[in-house]
């Protein structure tokens, strides 16, 4: 799979976001989140034009000045926050993470509307226009979305050009039911996501909902290929000054358990809690020999349901801590920060990794943890992660609403025999090895190649 591709790549977020420093010039800064850090290796390796939102007053000028490798697309800022503080997050991505207690929630009033017109559809067609600009530049360009972002544009781009190959990769859980959203939304989601020729999702059980989800309304092939992490990077990043800096400051007694979450609802921090003041409360004799380290990425502050779910994190950990900690022992350290490096130190760290998502794409911590983990760690994995479906022979399973079962789950975590400890954490390291990011390029790829051998034996049937 060594030949270079020209890739039209799509995502909200972008490779690269551009700031100017205090004496006014301008600095690019790598832009965050998985997405974005797993697709980057495509740009090294193929022709990639990538299109993205401008989302700082620099991408604008820069999306002004235009001629970039990446194409920055300037919103309107009133459609852009109803798109994303308003349809994205939260309506799309609690109904694809089931996060609604539906007896209150979500209730779909006239501004709910006016924000999927005026935001979600104008945002989509404002990148499907982006889109078929750069068709005009490079017709064969395959064109790859991401994301529940833009799942109205690929009918526009397909509307457009009908010959393109399209595909669009979902990042996030597809649920069984789609029934919260009235079908004002759902059909021309439905309709946006079938235009593309190829559907990918990370897990067979996401892409089934999916199928089910569409009965009988259109075909597209649906494929499902877990994504993964850069081995080398991590490796890389292990061995950093700046990672051995943090180590230092890792305060850690007998055993360490970490979690790295965004605070996300999603991640289930606030049971991930529960579930650790439960295990405390049964077993004194781990009192002052274990502790939990949470680092915790703020993330999509805008949005009130994120805004009042860091608040309730921190409202948990006050309990706990208030409960069993004293002058010698902090049982939960807490720290609300964008801290790379930290993560990757807590990483090699840790004695027990806790990823208990509600729901989850994915997840990658699950992935990175046990890369670089140094001290035959167990992984205690959600079965509602997609990572489960790869990883479970070598995790330790836990139903996400369990808070005793996950309280259960670190008690056998923490007692577990060293060399079961290390059966398993060599399996988890060898599978994701075996299975990096460069696997799910070269998957991505073979499917669009089938995809555009269906089509041209379709032009030549026709
Ligand atoms: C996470 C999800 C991605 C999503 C991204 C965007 O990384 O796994 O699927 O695209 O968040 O979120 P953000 O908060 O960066 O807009």
């Amino acid at each position: 799979m060594s030949r270079k591709r020209p890739l039209i790549v799509v995502s909200n977020r972008g490779p690269v976001t551009y700031d100017r420093d205090e004496h006014g010039a301008r600095v690019e800064r790598r832009g965050g989140g998985g997405l974005v850090t797993a697709l980057r290796g495509l740009r090294e390796e193929h022709d990639v034009t990538w299109i993205a939102s401008a989302s700082t007053e620099e991408d604008r000028v820069v999306a002004r000045e235009g001629g970039t490798e990446v194409v920055l697309v300037a919103h309107d800022p009133s459609a852009y926050d109803a798109y994303y503080n308003v349809i994205a997050n939260p309506l799309l991505w609690f109904v694809q993470h089931s996060l609604w207690g539906l007896a209150d929630a979500p209730e779909l009033d006239r501004a709910l509307h006016d924000a999927w017109h005026d935001g979600y559809v104008e945002v989509n067609a404002a990148f499907a226009g982006a889109v078929v600009a750069q068709l005009d530049n490079n017709p064969d360009a395959i064109v790859f979305f991401h994301d529940y972002h833009l799942y109205l544009a690929p009918r526009l781009v397909r509307e457009a050009r009908p010959d393109a190959l399209l595909a669009h990769f979902v990042h996030i859980p597809w649920p069984g039911d789609l029934s919260t959203l009235p079908s004002e939304l759902r059909q021309p989601i439905l309709d946006g996501l079938l235009a593309n020729d190829v559907v990918g999702f990370h897990t067979e059980r996401w892409a089934r909902n999916f199928v089910h989800t569409c009965g009988d309304i259109g075909t597209t092939t649906v494929t499902h290929h877990a994504i993964s992490v850069d081995a080398g990077e991590f490796d890389a990043l292990a061995r950093s000054e700046a990672v051995h800096e943090q180590e230092q400051l890792i305060a850690r007694g007998e055993k360490l358990i970490v979690r790295v979450d965004r605070t996300d609802p999603s991640k289930n921090i606030v049971r991930g809690f529960h579930a650790f003041e439960l295990f405390l409360a049964e077993h004194p004799e781990w009192h002052r020999r274990v502790s939990m380290l949470a680092l915790l990425d703020p993330s999509r502050q805008a949005v009130p349901e994120y805004a009042a779910y860091l608040e309730r994190i921190e409202q948990a950990v006050e309990a706990v801590n208030g409960r069993f900690g004293d002058e010698r022992w902090l049982p939960v350290d807490l720290q609300v920060a964008d801290n790379f490096p930290q993560s990757v130190a807590a990483y090699k760290q840790y004695d027990v990794l806790l990823v208990n998502a509600v729901f989850d794409g994915l997840n990658l911590v699950a992935k990175e943890g046990p890369l670089v983990n140094t001290r035959d760690g167990v992984l205690v994995l959600s079965e509602n992660a997609g990572a489960h479906e790869e990883l479970a022979p070598w995790a330790v399973s836990v139903n996400p609403f369990d808070v005793a079962g996950q309280a259960d789950a670190i008690h056998a975590a923490l007692t577990m025999p060293d060399d079961e400890r290390r059966r398993r954490a060599t399996g988890l390291r060898e599978q994701v090895r075996a299975h990096g990011i460069a696997a799910w390029t070269s998957a991505q790829l073979a499917d669009f190649d089938a995809a555009l051998a269906r089509r041209r034996s379709r032009n030549v049937d026709a």
